[in-house]
């Protein structure tokens, strides 16, 4: 008998994946979020509008970065790599850590001080990483883990590394198998502009392989403050509430505006007050807490139907990259604070309204 339980992303999608029987797999059962309609969201901004939502931050480490890590860690430890390094703004931290641990190796980690949410600071931590916080940006991070994972026996697991996108595409083929068709267009952040690059190939390959007649446009948002590949220029401080997306210079620039054009496609700017809006709205319009990096698609989705971008009755596909509770900060200065009563009847209730 067959078990029917989640194997993982790579169990599921072998055939389109670059592993063999050798490859020691080393998995959290990863993958499988939940796409989840999204009427409110809809009705809106567009009622005729069919909008799903990728629930990326439902993965064990809360985030779409899983996908990429269970390759990336099982083919570090194929080629006998006994330890993995990266830049990140936090996510890719928090999965490298865990996976790592997973899998019995060392995780390096360096992380812009200042400028990480604590939920995934306090993963990498409890996972065991080594964590340095660099008094720099997350492209001076970058550029120094890069160089380490040159002269070093250490493997790099930015999405540099081929096999995070390898990894990430897996997000696309999940779509198609949850919809029954690939989406008409495909919102999604765009930070270091790995995961808008996976998803494309995910969605070009599921395609050629017969599993979906269409293929959807792909749209990315940057924070505007945070948007190199919108301006066509390195951001050299770059700016947002959205600290995951806070990217000035990505690894994955030229591929993704590939993606773009290939797809007939856009890439836009949103504010951090649409940011902002459109992560309460989620949250208490759709009961979905998700990062604020992820509300860059939701805030994008406004921006797009109010200029009249998407035709009547499309079926749109939103990532939402992360959790929630990631950040925890931003969701307590975002929200009324709560109040202290006495623990005494008549005070709830006069609290309370009642
Ligand atoms: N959303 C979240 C929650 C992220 O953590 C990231 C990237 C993105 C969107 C953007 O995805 O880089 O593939 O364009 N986070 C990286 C990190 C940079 O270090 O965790 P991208």
């Amino acid at each position: 008998m067959t078990s029917r339980a989640w194997p993982g992303i790579i169990e599921r999608y072998r055939e389109f994946l670059p592993v063999s029987a050798k490859t020691p797999v080393v998995t959290l059962l990863e993958g499988n979020t939940p796409l989840v309609p999204a009427p409110r969201l809809a009705e809106a901004t567009d009622p005729s509008l069919k909008v799903y939502m990728k629930c990326e931050g439902f993965n064990p480490t809360g985030s779409f970065k899983d996908r990429g890590m269970t390759m990336a860690i099982s083919k570090a430890l194929e080629a006998g790599s006994r330890a993995v390094i990266c830049a990140s703004t936090g996510n890719t931290s928090a999965s490298a850590a865990a996976f790592a641990a997973r899998a019995g190796i060392a995780a390096f980690v360096m992380v812009p001080r200042g400028g990480v949410a604590l939920g995934k600071l306090s993963q990498a931590a409890i996972h065991g990483a080594r964590v340095l916080m660099v008094e720099g940006s997350f492209d001076q991070a970058l550029a120094i883990v890069t160089q380490i994972a040159e002269r070093y026996p250490v493997t790099l697991v930015n999405s540099i590394n081929p096999f995070r996108l390898e990894g990430q595409k897996t997000g696309a083929f999940e779509i198609v198998d949850q919809l029954g068709r690939a989406p008409d267009y495909h919102l999604i952040p765009v930070g270091n502009a790995g995961n808008i690059t996976a998803y494309w190939r995910g969605y070009k390959e599921y395609h050629r392989a017969g599993h979906a007649k269409e293929l959807p446009r792909m749209v990315g948002f940057q924070a505007a403050g945070a948007a190199p590949i919108y301006e066509d220029r390195v951001i050299p401080e770059p700016r947002t509430v959205a600290t995951a997306i806070k990217i000035g210079n990505p690894a994955n620039w030229g591929l993704a505006v590939e993606a773009k054009k290939d797809s007939d496609g856009w890439i836009d700017v949103v504010t951090d007050e649409e940011i902002l809006h459109a992560y309460r709205l989620l949250a208490r319009e759709e009961g979905i807490f998700m990062e604020p990096a992820s509300a860059a698609s939701v805030a994008g989705l406004i921006k797009s139907v109010k200029a009249g971008r998407f035709e009547r009755g499309a079926t749109l596909v939103l990532t939402l990259t992360g959790h929630g509770l990631k950040d925890p900060d931003t969701a307590l200065e975002s929200a009324s604070r709560p109040t202290t009563v006495p623990a005494e009847l008549g005070a709830v209730l006069a609290q309370l309204g009642f």
